[in-house]
């Protein structure tokens, strides 16, 4: 038995691992983007194209991480080195850098949501909720938000796996599930509401004859796992037991997680239209919910500073326990990679992002760019890596670590081939159709 190196840090139970993996899962992508991907995209059949990607690429893609990570027990640069040979650390990276980058406008959207979380316990927003916006989202107030948020992770990741992230996640998560399921039934009282449950989820089955939404619902999907850029291989990597089933843990972090995007189109969408302001999300600009949402709690008379304050909390708990994971990945990198210090490595590591991070404080477009590229495109790119590693080149070695926990040879089979062919046929569509919206995204950045 290969027990990591315990000076690495371990997780002290399974369920550390689960919750903690659920939480880097759970994120802005859950509650943000999937609601106005989803309402724009077609309602319920949106919702069945989604589970069936995440069925058929987010689990086999997830498993496969998950059996890099623990067979391992090193972090992506290492890892990718060990079972596909030297020319694999470039791969790994570029997952490295792929986290700081993502982390680094990942950490600004955090900023926003705690800066609405003061505002709004505060009651201090204003009607114009759209100049609001504007005034919080870029700026000198957005760099002061992102840089609190880097510091709060950078905290968090520095106390280790144990201490640090299963400690965070473990008291972070129940809360999490708790608000939400409260803001679901709170939003399920209110009137007007059931047009906003019929505009999420009235099926539009011609929407999935399209190819581009095909493509955003598989990045969708990969975004919010974290998949695509070894964050799962990294969490993995702490695991002890040889016995975990890993399709098994696959299984329910992929469900828990859409479970929640699922919950959050259901506190979102009869918010909005109780308030009648479906008009402001059509648009899916990135600010969408974060003008329509504070317009709603502004315009709920008697507690809508409570609901907005509770709302914004839910929504920084799973943006940061998101966070954790990015960072973590760029500092279990740097401790394997060239044996820093853990405190050393988060610190410096968390300050550079920090910096790296204020032009996407400064700019709306440049942050959409990024989003767009990394989020998108090079998540897509990196999933057909660990596709094509896992599915061809360390197939033996996969199965053998899968193995352990699942004996069933022949659904192994299955999950090999999906890895070989299937999914990296859907990544790569999904990386050509991203990197083509890329384009004119970064024309316009340049052009002026
Ligand atoms: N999954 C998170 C969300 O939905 C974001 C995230 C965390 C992420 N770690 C990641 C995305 C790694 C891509 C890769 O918000």
């Amino acid at each position: 038995m290969t027990v990591p190196a315990t000076s690495r840090g371990a997780w002290k139970s399974s369920a550390g691992f689960i919750i903690a993996a659920v939480g880097s899962a759970v994120g802005l992508g859950n509650l943000w983007r999937f609601s106005y991907t989803a309402s724009t995209g077609g309602g319920a059949a949106f919702v069945v194209l989604y589970l069936v990607l995440v069925l058929a690429v987010g689990i086999p893609v997830l498993t496969a991480e998950l059996t890099v990570g623990r067979a391992t027990g090193l972090s992506p640069i290492r890892a990718l080195e060990r079972i596909g040979g030297r020319g694999w650390r470039i791969v790994g990276a570029m997952f490295v850098l792929l986290g700081f980058l993502i982390f680094s406008y990942y950490s600004v959207i955090m900023g926003w949501t705690a800066r609405m979380v003061w505002d709004s316990a505060r009651g201090t927003i204003p009607a114009d909720t759209g100049a609001y916006f504007t005034a919080i989202s870029t700026g000198k107030a957005a760099v002061l938000w992102h840089a609190a948020g880097m510091m709060l992770t950078i905290w968090i990741v520095l106390g280790g796996i144990r201490q640090g992230i299963e400690r965070a996640a473990t008291i972070l998560m129940p809360i999490l599930f708790a608000l939400l399921v409260g803001l679901a039934t709170w939003a399920a009282t209110l009137h007007g509401g059931g047009a906003g449950y019929s505009f999420y989820l009235k099926p539009d089955f011609r929407a999935l004859l399209n190819l581009d939404l095909i493509a955003s619902a598989a990045a969708q999907a990969f975004f919010s796992l974290s998949l695509g850029m070894g964050a799962m291989i990294t969490y993995a990597s702490y695991i002890q037991s040889k016995e975990l089933n890993l399709p098994k843990q696959a299984g329910i972090i992929a469900l828990s997680d859409t479970a929640v995007a699922f919950v959050g189109g259901l506190v979102v969408f009869p918010i909005i239209f109780h308030f009648g302001l479906q008009e402001s999300i059509g648009s899916s600009a990135i600010g969408a919910l974060f003008i329509a949402l504070p317009k709603a709690f502004h315009s709920l008379v008697p507690g809508g500073a409570l609901i907005g304050t509770i709302f914004f909390i839910a929504l920084y708990i799973a943006a940061l326990t998101s966070a954790i994971s990015l960072l973590e990945v760029v500092v279990a990198g740097i401790i394997d990679a060239w044996g820093w210090s853990r405190e050393q490595a988060a610190l410096i590591a968390g300050g550079a992002i920090l910096l790296v991070g204020i032009p996407s404080a400064l700019s709306l477009d440049w942050m959409g760019f990024l989003d767009k590229f990394l989020g998108e495109a090079m998540l897509a790119v990196g999933g057909v890596l660990i596709a094509i590693l896992t599915g061809w080149i360390w197939s033996e070695g996969a199965d053998a670590e899968v193995a352990h926990g699942f004996p069933y040879p022949a659904l192994r089979r299955a999950w090999l081939w999906l890895l070989r062919i299937f999914i990296p046929v859907v990544l790569a569509v999904v990386a050509y159709t991203t990197f083509k919206q890329v384009v004119p995204l970064a024309r316009a950045l340049v052009g002026g």
